[in-house]
């Protein structure tokens, strides 16, 4: 008798836990629902607007052009071609993205930033990366390793990560995500380059820094990686 209600006990947590698994973009409940802005020619289902399905062409499917290197002149060294499904309409509703992902050598960097909406797994294709990420509070824990071509490693949702090249030779990765539009917010970005500023005061007093280097690290640029 106490092993059957053990057996409830683990079948309802599980339950409870497939629950949260599944808090993500939404099932298509249809065989796809290609994005569109124009209402006149769409239909709705699943609450979005879909191109009408008859219209659907392979162009809404397909993307090209991520064999191409991205524009790393700029003060990181980096470039993130992220193909959302603003940008890919047949990936609206099915839940996933990518992104090719350039780094100079010796130095190249993704910053630390996150993703609200999504978990990654990132596949290096060439060159040498540290990569990592970090959990949430209270541990903070660091997993990162140098990652080799054909290596891959998984960002969980949410957690604030990084690649750095560390290699002498430009490095090229691939990200897939599991959002068709996973969102990017870059650490350093959204604190010191915040629109408008965030009062000093209080960037002050998070990291212990003192008002004039705060003050001036928000008169500085901070490179969108992914424009
Ligand atoms: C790369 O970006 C830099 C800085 O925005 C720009 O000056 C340069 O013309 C770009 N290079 C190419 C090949 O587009």
């Amino acid at each position: 008798m106490m092993k059957v209600a053990n057996l409830l006990v683990a079948f309802a947590l599980l339950a409870l836990a497939s629950s949260f698994v599944t808090a993500h973009d939404p099932g298509p409940l249809q065989d796809f629902c290609v994005g569109i802005n124009d209402a006149d020619a769409a239909v709705v289902v699943n609450g979005k607007f879909c191109k009408n399905p008859s219209f659907a062409t392979i162009e809404d499917f397909t993307y090209s052009g991520l064999n191409v290197p991205g524009n790393t002149s700029n003060q990181l060294r980096v470039h993130v071609n992220l193909i959302t499904a603003d940008v890919m309409p047949g990936l609206n509703t099915l839940g996933i993205s990518l992104a090719r992902i350039d780094l100079e050598p010796n130095g190249g960097l993704n910053p630390p930033h996150y993703h609200p909406r999504g978990s990654e797994v990132l596949l290096v294709l060439e060159g040498t990366l540290y990569a990592g990420f970090v959990t949430s509070n209270p541990d903070h824990r660091l997993y990162s390793k140098i990652l080799k071509q054909g290596d891959l490693i998984v960002y969980p949702t949410g957690l604030i990560h990084f690649q750095f090249n560390v290699g002498k030779t430009p490095a090229v990765a691939i990200a897939a995500f599991t959002s068709q539009n996973p969102g990017v917010n870059t650490v350093s970005n959204a604190i010191f380059g915040a629109n408008w500023p965030i009062n000093p005061e209080v960037l002050v007093t998070a990291f212990h820094m003192d008002r004039k280097l705060v003050e001036d690290l928000q008169t500085q640029d901070w490179v969108n990686p992914t424009e």
